[in-house]
């Protein structure tokens, strides 16, 4: 250890290749601090809550669905701590799975009781969960201890209180890939530290906090340390990470423009269709192949799935650690 906040082992692999880095601190130009419940509400409130809850592909073709497949326990309690918009907390309730959702983003949570005011979801803080210890069987923290600028630990203590001792803990963090060491390096993330421990400090001007980025050794230093021994680990949202590549998004926008253009182009009046002619077979289907690749991060695909996963693990945006209480 090198001091009580940076628990990354200095022999480790993942250490040496990022020169030691544990952390990346990366900051945000929006008014609301990632830590406060307004940040949430608004950036729910930019999304439609009915294309969110209303389709269960959300979910399904989401590369984390086999996942809860495999771990959900349909009469043991699943919990989300920091469900957002609640989506898996309505899939897996619908499917009679006991499903509790927990965010402090209020207004997030009054939109989702509108929609379905079957679903069990709170406001409520996942410092202080509002369950009794071992209660839960499965919980689920996607993208929530990373932006306690004083550190995770305080969440996970909290996720390990409320664990049963054959529980799951599904907590994913963004991961120091290889790709975001050298942007970061290249000084192309935006305003970002390299930090070694998670300390709450002045941001550079005109910055708010907004996450950590955790190398591997680093974040699974940190469950080892509450009380977690991880199974595995796999990096998840791939497409997410390249999206941080200078450019990218701006050259992705353009071309979903210029595809929804040609499809309205293409949708034109047709020559009425003689009935006489026999209709064309349906294209084959390419996608489908795309959106295993890219959408499920299907590792599983024919000669694709082993570069694919390569490429994946060094250039996703978030980490999925799978741990049980030890
Ligand atoms: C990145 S979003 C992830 C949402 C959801 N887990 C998902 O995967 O779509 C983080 C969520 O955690 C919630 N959150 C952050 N800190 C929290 C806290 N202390 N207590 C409860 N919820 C919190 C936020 O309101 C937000 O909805």
């Amino acid at each position: 250890m090198r001091s009580a906040n940076c628990i990354t082992r200095i022999g480790s692999p993942s250490a040496v290749l990022y020169r030691f880095i544990a952390m990346l601190k990366m900051y945000h130009a929006r008014s609301a601090a990632a830590g406060s419940p307004d940040f949430w509400d608004e950036n729910w409130e930019m999304n439609q809550l009915a294309s969110v809850l209303g389709d269960p592909r959300v979910c399904e073709h989401n590369p984390l669905f086999p996942l809860f497949r495999e771990k959900l326990r349909r009469d043991r309690l699943f919990l989300e701590g920091g469900c957002g918009q609640a989506q898996w907390v309505k899939y897996f309730g619908d499917r009679g799975q006991r499903s509790l959702g927990i965010d402090f983003a209020a207004r997030t949570i009054e939109a989702v009781k509108r929609f379905d005011a079957a679903l069990d979801v709170r406001v409520g803080n996942i410092l202080a969960l509002p369950l009794d210890d071992g209660a839960v069987h499965t919980y689920y923290s996607g993208g929530v201890v990373e932006h306690f600028e004083g550190g995770p630990e305080p969440a996970l203590a909290e996720a390990r209180r409320v664990m049963a001792d054959d529980g799951w803990f599904l907590c994913s963090v963004p991961d120091l890939s290889l790709l975001r060491g050298w942007l970061a390096r290249a000084r192309a993330l935006g305003p970002v530290r390299r930090v070694e421990r998670t300390v709450e400090e002045p941001a550079p001007d005109g910055a708010q906090f907004f996450q950590y980025v955790f190398s591997e050794a680093e974040f699974r230093a940190r469950l080892a340390a509450a009380g977690f021994r991880v199974e595995r680990t796999f990096s998840v949202s791939m497409m997410w990470g390249w999206m941080e590549i200078p450019g990218l998004t701006a050259l992705v926008d353009g071309l979903v423009a210029l595809k929804r253009r040609v499809r309205r182009n293409g949708a034109a009046p047709r020559a009425a269709a003689s009935s006489d002619v026999p209709a064309p077979a349906p294209a084959p289907r390419p996608p489908d192949l795309l959106r295993r690749a890219f959408v499920l991060e299907d590792p599983t695909i024919p000669l694709v799935g082993a570069p694919l996963r390569f490429i994946r693990e060094r250039s996703a945006n978030m980490r999925m650690y799978i741990a049980q209480p030890r």
